[in-house]
């Protein structure tokens, strides 16, 4: 059941602690510093192609970029539109990711792949899917049942999975600190559970006919996902941009009446652009939401702050995510909608 909550999809969020931590367990020593992916670790690939739809698609972005950081070139496709990508170079691995593994778009594309010779792993949440049986190599994400069609604890556990995969794959500089800021993240999210302001927010705005997302980098896929997420269960029109593409064409609909969601966090490069970006909207008058660690000066453009705990800039995502969901569920609670089981859109897309 639903334990008390009004909504899977609530539960589910709220599942997202345990989740982690489910994902994490016996795959990170902390103390030896390493990642325990078993046989994985000797994949070796030289180049690594994603592929996967919807919300486990904006998993895959996420993905391909921490390969890419390691120094494995990566790139993530569409499972629709992998039948016509360049093929997979030599030795190349092919990873499915599909909460599912019953996804039609990627189990063809992950079919298309093995055709062109590639290895191929499926990510999946579910134990004996088809993804799970047909691919070469498979990899668990541990997340429990989502009821909920909207995914959102599976999302975070791909998130995890998919660090768990690039550290234990490709390596890095700083594999310790963030087997580190692994360790703590289920406890962050807790905290983003426990004093959220997201209701807050969404009860601001529900007036609102559209809603934008702008990130960059690692928080680009979670700007499309809360988009997603947010057309998806209160059937709002709502776009997620790279932050920097802002300006080649979307500022256009920018008004006072789009709020802006901002995902922000450290205070790097990345952080300072899209600051950059955030003024430019500040300046059409639209109201700017922050998602953010408090790091940058952000805040002092933002009508509203939605506060994550500092983390790793790869973890950070998966914080500021739990915002942007909890920011999508009150919407849909407050208009009365039909959260989890949205019109038109079902759990498992068997179709092509
Ligand atoms: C969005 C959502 C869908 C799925 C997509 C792929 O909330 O759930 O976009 O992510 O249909 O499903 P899986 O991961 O099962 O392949």
């Amino acid at each position: 059941g639903k334990s008390g909550y009004d909504h899977y999809m609530l539960k589910e969020i709220h599942e997202q602690p345990r989740s982690l931590r489910q994902c994490l367990s016996e795959r990170v020593d902390e103390l030896a510093g390493t990642v325990d992916i078993d046989d994985l670790a000797d994949l070796n690939p030289r180049g690594v192609q994603f592929v996967a739809c919807g919300t486990s698609y904006h998993a895959a972005l996420y993905g391909a970029e921490l390969f890419q950081q390691a120094g494995i070139p990566a790139q993530a496709f569409l499972a629709s539109e992998y039948a016509s990508s360049p093929p997979p170079i030599g030795d190349a691995l092919v990873i499915g990711v599909t909460q599912s593994g019953e996804t039609a778009d990627t189990l063809s594309a992950l079919r298309e792949a093995d055709r062109r010779g590639a290895r191929t792993l499926g990510v999946t949440n579910v134990v004996g899917s088809t993804v799970a049986r047909e691919c070469d190599h498979v990899f668990y994400i541990r997340a429990g049942p989502e009821i909920g069609v909207a995914a959102t604890k599976t999302f975070a556990s791909q998130l995890a999975a998919l660090n768990l995969l690039a550290l234990g794959m490709a390596g890095g500089d700083d594999t310790r600190e963030l087997i580190g800021a692994l360790r703590d993240l289920p406890g962050q999210v807790q905290e983003v559970l426990d004093e959220s302001g997201a209701r807050a927010v969404a009860e601001t705005y529900l007036e609102s006919d559209a809603y934008f997302f702008i990130g960059r980098g690692l928080n680009f896929p979670v700007a499309l996902e809360g988009a997603l997420k947010m057309k998806e269960i209160t059937y709002k029109h709502a776009e997620g941009f790279a932050a920097g593409e802002l300006k080649h064409g979307p500022l256009a609909l920018v008004t006072d009446q789009t709020p802006v969601f901002a995902v922000v966090t450290g205070d790097g490069e990345q952080a300072r652009k899209t600051i950059g970006n955030v003024k430019e909207v500040e300046a059409r008058d639209a109201p700017v939401i922050a998602v953010t660690d408090g790091q940058s000066d952000v805040e002092r453009y933002a009508d509203h702050v939605l506060r994550v705990p500092e983390t790793h800039p790869r973890t950070a995502a998966v914080l500021a995510n739990v915002q942007l969901q909890l920011v999508s569920y009150h919407t849909a609670a407050e208009l009365g909608r039909s959260i989890d089981k949205p019109r038109n859109l079902a759990k498992s897309v068997t179709v092509e």
